[in-house]
């Protein structure tokens, strides 16, 4: 049976890519070796650090005072290197689920957090907009994608402190004005590789910014003097990343991915819009065109087990809703085709045809 990936992370990704990276486990890029016991610090495989950077910066369209760097330890590191480095006294964040939380608990060991504005009151389903900066912030923290709730920021913000954004589940979806930013950083094993490797996209004037002493591994200038190249990268997910960069290329670049994107998020929230037994759950202005959430509509609440055997017998993968929210959640990244859309829509109305 064919099956549709709608996991949330590790996910999709395209096929191309993942011939690529099994091809390269035998012969890496006509080595005659393994990519799994070749040695980074070889022409060849710095010459895929240099690839993929270059094809982020392209595709991202990635000023020339930003530098990238690519290091192990996940999303989650990020949340205390960041305070780490650039939180000297206080620092904003705006807090809008599980991901904030975590990232707002690491930089309390750091200083002073001011939570500038959050959607908990509502369980995290809208993205605030009504709040003020104060200008004496060392930064302001936001997560650009709620891979849990099922919301996402639209346009980049306005702010007189520099912002620091978490994309981990909505980098290289759409075009993004990367000039708004001071740091772009997440886990790419969502719209990028498998896990293992995280993405630091980071101005210039922000390595000047490092507030305290650090050990070398923590520090953000460590990894860029290095060319990613400190310790041993994540050398198998740096790889499938670049096949999944030059994949995105291929296809067309963030335009084109947006697009397709977009189709993709209004059929599906169409369909939760028109189908009697579902309703979504993230408020209509900020939902998500990666994770889409929902749930069974009032009064028809105990079919959600039903429609779970329903749709795995159909192939559906990875669709349950995270724990905190229940319901489902439809993950739909980069690499999730629109056939695997339209195969989620013809379920849920098959389903609803059952107990018309
Ligand atoms: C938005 C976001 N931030 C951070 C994380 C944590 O990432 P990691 O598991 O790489 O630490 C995740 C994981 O799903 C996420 O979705």
């Amino acid at each position: 049976m064919k099956k549709y990936n709608f996991n949330a992370g590790p996910s999709v990704l395209p096929d191309v890519v993942l011939q690529a990276a099994a091809k390269a486990i035998i012969d890496f890029d006509g080595t005659g070796l393994s990519l799994l016991s070749i040695s980074h610090r070889t022409p060849e495989f710095e010459s895929v650090v240099a690839e993929a950077k270059s094809l982020f910066r392209e595709l991202l369209n990635i000023p020339d005072n930003y530098q990238i760097f690519f290091v192990g330890g996940g999303a989650s590191t990020q949340f205390f290197h960041i305070p780490a480095n650039f939180l000297g006294k206080k620092a904003g964040y705006i807090h809008t689920g599980v991901w904030t939380k975590k990232a707002i608990k690491e930089a309390k060991y750091y200083g002073e957090v001011e939570l500038v504005a959050s959607s908990e009151d509502k369980n995290f389903t809208y993205i605030p907009k009504d709040y003020t900066i104060s200008e004496d912030l060392d930064y302001l923290y936001i997560c650009a994608n709620n891979t849990i709730y099922g919301t996402e920021y639209k346009s980049d913000i306005d702010s007189p402190v520099p912002v620091i954004a978490d994309m981990s589940s909505n980098i290289l979806s759409r075009p993004i004005d990367v000039s708004k930013y001071a740091v772009i950083y997440g886990g790419a094993q969502k719209n990028l590789a498998p896990a293992g490797v995280t993405f630091v996209i980071i101005r210039d004037d922000m390595l000047q910014k490092v507030v305290r002493q650090l050990p070398s591994m923590m520090n953000v200038n460590t990894h860029v003097d290095n060319n990613s190249m400190f310790n041993t990268p994540p050398v198998f997910p740096i790889y499938v990343m670049r096949e999944t960069l030059k994949w995105l290329k291929a296809e067309g670049g963030l335009a084109e991915i947006h697009r397709r994107n977009e189709q993709k998020a209004a059929m599906l929230y169409a369909e939760i819009e028109r189908n009697s037994l579902f309703r979504g759950t993230a408020a209509v202005e900020d939902r998500s065109s990666m994770n889409i959430c929902f749930v069974m509509s009032e009064g028809n609440e105990e079919l959600a087990a039903e429609f779970m055997a329903f749709a795995k017998e159909r192939g559906m993968v990875g669709i349950k809703g995270h724990r905190l929210v229940g319901g489902f959640r439809a993950s739909c990244y980069n690499a999730c085709p629109v056939e695997a859309v339209e195969a989620l829509v013809a379920c849920m109305q098959e389903f609803e045809k059952m107990h018309a």
